[in-house]
């Protein structure tokens, strides 16, 4: 076997691996494909600016005060941050009503779901969760070395908890309901929901993933800190989303004590940054704000999808900051219409596109843009 020096290069001395020195079955794993960038888009088609509804921001700017607090806290950036995140755990904690000793935070919720399935995952376990949703789980599955178990989307896009439940085995050590689901916008009813969790077993961990719960409207659709008094239960938030710190990278988990404190020992040590702390104190102090602008978005929401229906039918209702066309084969050139006008949306190829709902007037321009595009 050749040493790593021995290995051989290229004409232009670029390093020929021999020895493999990853894992083989990341290839099997797609590359991440970074979005069009509007700027650059908007260059290319000599417009003043190109509209981005791909990625389920927020259209409205940080909230008042962040960026103020953001800037106080980098000045002391040649320290690290307190990695006990005790501030911020407590002010969460007061908001939301639970002990601080339940919360965990962490660089984004999708770096929380990873360290949940180290926390509960040995390989050959299995992570179950419903299909499509966010595209970070099965990625989150594979290189923890879990076994991804998908349950198909029913009939109209959102989670079969029955064939979900149906699909637990004695291998299954935690269950991912997106509610609501990236990227189909649907939600799972409280009734459904009840009936699920009675039936897994207390030893499964049940993550609630509710990166979008501020935009829920229907009030059939439960909090999941309801269900706290299960201790197989832990509910995953963002602040990327409604909170609009999304750059800053800030999620959170509220589980049962021994759970949160399992995934604090596996967090990656100061993984929630100094500015990540301060920017989440200031947005927690702007709850009446996140309220009104989540209010804007909802009225949006409820208008574009009346507007894409007369398009495209089947658009399912939405509980989230985004809408989902059932596209099926034309998702891809859809997608590369909507561009061509000057909007990136988010297309999933042979399946569906996931439109973010942006400003009045960005929403204007997206449903222009699709009428031309399915005309
Ligand atoms: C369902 C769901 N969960 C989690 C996340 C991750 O959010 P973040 O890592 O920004 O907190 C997203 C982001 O798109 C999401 O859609």
């Amino acid at each position: 076997m050749p040493t790593p020096r021995e290995t051989p290069h290229d004409r232009d001395g670029r390093h020929q691996p021999a020895l493999r020195l990853t894992r083989a079955d990341l290839d099997a794993l797609p590359n991440y494909v970074p979005g069009r960038s509007p700027a650059d888009l908007a260059r290319e088609l000599g417009l003043p600016e190109a509209i981005k509804l791909a990625s389920n921001e927020v259209p409205y700017g940080p909230l008042p005060g962040v960026v103020e607090a953001v800037t106080e806290a980098v000045t002391g950036s040649h320290r690290y941050p307190d990695m006990g995140v005790v501030a911020l755990r407590q002010a969460l904690a007061e908001r939301y009503g639970v002990d601080a000793d339940r919360i965990a935070t962490g660089c984004g919720s999708v770096a929380l779901a990873e360290h949940l399935v180290r926390a509960t995952c040995l390989p050959g376990d299995e992570l179950l969760y419903s299909w499509r949703s966010f595209e970070a789980y099965p990625i989150i599955a594979a290189t923890s070395g879990a076994t991804s178990v998908r349950v198909p989307n029913d009939a109209g896009h959102g989670h079969d908890l029955a064939a979900m439940a149906a699909a637990v085995t004695d291998r299954t050590r935690m269950v991912l309901v997106c509610n609501p689901n990236n990227p189909t916008g649907t939600a799972v009813r409280k009734a459904e929901l009840d009936r699920f969790l009675d039936s897994v077993g207390e030893d499964v961990l049940v993550v609630i993933d509710e990166a979008y719960r501020e935009f829920v409207t229907d009030p059939e659709v439960p909090d999941g800190l309801t269900y706290l008094d299960r201790p197989n239960v832990v509910v995953l938030r963002t602040l990327s989303k409604a909170w609009g710190l999304a750059g800053l990278r800030i999620g959170f988990l509220v589980a049962a004590p021994e759970v949160a404190a399992a995934v604090r020992k596996v967090v990656t040590p100061f993984s929630t940054s100094m500015a990540a702390q301060a920017g989440a104190l200031a947005a927690l102090a702007q709850a009446d704000e996140v309220q009104r602008r989540c209010a804007l978005v909802v009225a949006e929401r409820d208008r574009v999808t009346e507007a894409l229906r007369k398009l495209v039918p089947d658009v399912p209702s939405s509980q989230a900051n985004f809408v989902w066309l059932p596209l099926g084969e034309r998702a891809v050139d859809f997608g590369k219409a909507c561009e061509a006008r000057g909007v990136i949306v988010r297309p999933f190829a042979g399946d569906g596109v996931r439109v973010t709902i942006g400003t009045p007037a960005e929403n204007d321009a997206f449903l222009a843009a699709a009428e031309s595009a399915l005309a």
